[in-house]
C-alpha cells in the first residue's frame, strides 16, 4: 500500500500556504517587512454559524512571517460594525489562530496544539493544551474597513526552521452589534471543529 505523506494528506483535505522569514515589531503599525508575505484569504463561511450573506460576512486578509523564536501574523479584517458585547469571547468581533506545531493532524488537541484568539479591542483568549497567554503578543487597531490585529506567538519551546511544516487554521468571528455571532469565516475547513481537532487544518510551509 502506498504511504500517504503529511503533505499529501493536507493537499487532499485542506489548503496550503508558505511563509517567508521576517520579524515585524508588534505594535499595530504595518512594517515594510509585511509586504514580503503573500496574503491568505479567510472567507469560507461556516454555514451553520452564518446568518448573513457573503458580502455582509466579516473576512480577512492574513499574512504570516516566521523567525526561529516567533510566528507573526497580521490580520486585516473587514467588518462594518464592531462589537464585543457577548459574554462569550468567541462571539466577539475577533480572530482565531490555530497552530498544530508538529502537524500531526490529530482528532483531539495534543501538547503542541493551541487556539489563540484576539478581539478587535486587543483582548487575548484561547484554549488547548499548548495554549499559554504569555506566549502571545497582540495589538488591535481600528481601520477604515474594520480592524487589524498584529500578533506574534513565542516559539522558543519549539524553535522554527526553514522547511518545517505546521498545521494552521484561521478564523474570523463576527458579531453584528446584537451580541450574537452572525458569521464565522475560515481558511481551510468550513466546520466549527478547529478548537477541538487539528485534523483539517491547512498546511503552512516555512521558507
Ligand atoms: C468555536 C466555538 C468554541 C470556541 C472554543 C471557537 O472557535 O467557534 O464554538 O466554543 O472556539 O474556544
Ligand atoms: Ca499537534
Ligand atoms: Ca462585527
Amino acid at each position: 500500500m502506498k504511504t500517504v505523506t503529511e503533505t499529501e494528506k493536507a493537499a487532499a483535505t485542506g489548503v496550503m500556504a508558505t511563509a517567508v522569514k521576517g520579524t515585524p515589531v508588534v505594535d499595530g503599525e504595518i512594517d515594510e517587512v509585511w509586504s514580503t508575505a503573500t496574503p491568505i484569504k479567510v472567507d469560507r463561511p461556516i454555514d451553520e454559524l452564518t446568518q448573513v450573506s457573503k458580502v455582509e460576512m466579516s473576512t480577512a486578509d492574513v499574512r504570516v512571517l516566521w523567525s526561529k523564536d516567533q510566528l507573526s501574523v497580521l490580520w486585516q479584517v473587514n467588518d462594518s460594525q464592531l462589537s464585543a458585547k457577548s459574554s462569550d469571547d468567541w462571539a466577539h468581533d475577533s480572530i482565531e489562530l490555530f497552530v498544530d506545531r508538529n502537524h500531526a493532524a490529530s482528532a483531539s488537541y495534543e501538547a503542541d496544539d493551541a487556539q489563540y484568539r484576539v478581539n478587535f479591542e486587543g483582548m487575548i483568549s484561547g484554549l488547548g493544551t499548548g495554549f499559554s497567554e504569555s506566549d502571545v503578543k497582540a495589538v488591535s487597531t481600528k481601520t477604515e474597513s474594520g480592524y487589524l490585529v498584529e500578533m506574534s506567538i513565542n516559539m522558543t519551546d519549539s524553535p522554527l526552521h526553514a522547511g518545517d511544516q505546521l498545521g494552521l487554521e484561521l478564523q474570523v468571528n463576527n458579531d453584528d452589534g446584537s451580541g450574537d455571532r452572525v458569521s464565522v469565516a475560515k481558511w481551510s475547513h468550513a466546520e466549527n471543529d478547529s478548537w477541538e481537532s487539528t485534523e483539517n487544518f491547512g498546511t503552512l510551509t516555512l521558507k
